[in-house]
């Protein structure tokens, strides 16, 4: 396999196209445009006067030409037996006939051929298209799926139109977007859908600045060093940033990964020397997609018993009056703390968490609502069901022990003490969509309450009594 891969599937007109150039030139990566590729195969077709819907008439068009297809200037060139016809395949015309060409299985199969043998030469590319991450690459390190409602689709589309000179009907532009998502979607082999593990970015009222500024953070996020995430452009280089929205709240921004991964060294040293700490079950964490640990929450540290057994940056939810003291706001949120309100239904943060769990991420949560205030586990609040819901992710029970005894909310400062933290079997999306929010949180608080019990008696300590 290739040493990097990043598919990006998506709808025509959902910025795709932009995003995959943008994000292989910030990535050193080569960009594949394998919509180009559809296109040069119809309008070789088109030109041989074979008839589209013969499929093999459409193999022996494949066949009986030389196409090159090379990444150069931030675009596609495509050539016919080498002939530039970059421009001819972005006709409206030729555009309207590529579906015949992409409903053919055979021709579909040569060009996966044609798409891998492009990430075996260039060794790390980003590629865009509709079967990218299902079909082509359905092992690559990192897949997008960008999606943006149709009507914004035309309009960016119309867009483009007008900067040409042309007349343009924004209605028709829709329709036959909509014809072409129908299409797409619909097709027995190839369609176009999210792979499992896609991250899905709506870019819909998003500049593609923003969008791609997301991605590329998200791939630093997720492959770590191996994807060098070079600053953005100065502005002047960069128009479009000036139409983003205004900065996010306190908690928003992400914080560089070796950061993030330095201070987790820190803390592991750190509960290793006061807690030795040790934790179990970790292979229940999922290793890709969105999940929420809910954790009991016993003391000011959990966020560090939690996050030191996980080997995904995680994000992390504090209390906003944490935020107000200068020095620690800035800490903690430098390394992915999102502040919350805790009197009040904070809706912000909610949207926030939910984000960030579309994206992908796992967060840290404390579904009781506050710290106990004797060790036991407290019933887990229903409310916790609608962000599960919401955001689709896989819910892992993790279970502290011992930071209670060491930093109970009655303590002005820790001391030192064993630290045990149990992660348990995960709920998945299917399984929370099937329970109520009351029956989630019976569920979750019985779980934690049953793996207290065993996580004290396997230390030879007393379990706690939930019958009083
Ligand atoms: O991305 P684009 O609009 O240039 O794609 C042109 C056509 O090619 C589009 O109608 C769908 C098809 N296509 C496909 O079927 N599979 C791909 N991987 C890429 C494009």
């Amino acid at each position: 396999m290739a040493d990097l891969i990043v598919t990006i599937d998506g709808p025509a007109g959902s910025g795709k196209s932009t995003m995959a150039k943008r994000l292989a030139e910030r990535l050193g990566a080569t960009f594949l445009d394998t919509g180009a590729m559809y296109r040069g195969i119809t309008l070789a077709a088109v030109q041989d006067g074979a008839d589209l819907t013969d499929e093999e008439q459409l193999v022996r068009v494949v066949q009986g030409h030389r196409f090159d297809f090379e990444a150069a200037s931030g675009r596609m060139l495509v050539r016919i037996d080498g002939d530039d016809v970059t421009e001819r395949i972005r006709d409206p015309d030729l555009t309207a006939k590529v579906r015949h060409v992409a409903v053919a299985p055979r021709v579909r199969e040569q060009l996966v051929a044609m798409q891998r043998a492009f990430a075996a030469r260039h060794g790390r590319i980003v590629t865009e298209g509709r079967d990218q991450g299902t079909v082509v690459f359905p092992d690559a390190h990192l897949k997008f799926f960008l999606t943006a409602d149709a009507a914004e689709r035309a309009r960016r589309r119309a867009d483009e139109l007008r900067a040409k000179g042309a007349e343009v009907d924004l209605e028709e532009i829709r329709q036959a977007i909509e014809a072409r998502d129908r299409s797409d979607e619909n097709r027995a082999v190839g369609p176009l859908k999210p792979a499992q593990n896609a991250v899905m970015i709506d870019s819909t009222g998003r500049s593609i600045e923003e969008s791609v500024e997301r991605i590329c953070r998200l791939a630093e996020e997720r492959i770590g060093a191996a994807v060098p995430c070079p600053p953005q452009p100065p502005q002047s280089e960069a128009p479009a940033a000036r139409k983003d929205k205004p900065h996010p709240p306190a908690g928003a921004t992400r914080s560089p990964a070796a950061w993030y991964w330095l201070a987790r060294v820190v803390c592991q040293f750190f509960c290793i020397l006061f807690f030795r700490y040790r934790s179990y079950g970790r292979e229940n964490i999922p290793r890709t997609g969105s999940f929420i640990l809910a954790s009991n929450h016993q003391s000011f540290l959990d966020p560090v018993f939690c996050g030191v057994a996980v080997k995904r940056r995680l994000t992390y939810v504090a209390r906003d009056t944490l935020f107000r003291n200068r020095f620690f706001g800035r800490l903690i949120t430098s390394v992915n703390a999102i502040p919350i309100g805790r009197d009040k239904a904070d809706i912000a943060a909610m949207r926030m968490i939910i984000e960030r769990l579309r994206e992908g991420a796992g967060v840290c949560l404390y579904p009781e609502g506050t710290r106990t205030h004797d060790g036991r586990v407290i019933a887990v609040k229903p409310g916790f069901g609608l962000l599960c819901r919401r955001s689709k992710a896989t819910v892992v029970p993790v279970l502290i022990d011992g930071a209670f005894e060491s930093w109970s909310r009655y303590k002005r400062f820790f001391t030192p003490g064993a630290i045990l933290v149990q992660f348990g079997k995960p709920l998945a999306p299917e399984q929370i969509a099937a329970m109520s929010n009351e029956q989630l949180a019976d569920t979750l608080t019985r779980t934690l309450r049953r793996m207290q019990r065993e996580v004290r008696l396997k230390q030879g300590k007393q379990p706690y009594d939930y019958k009083k």
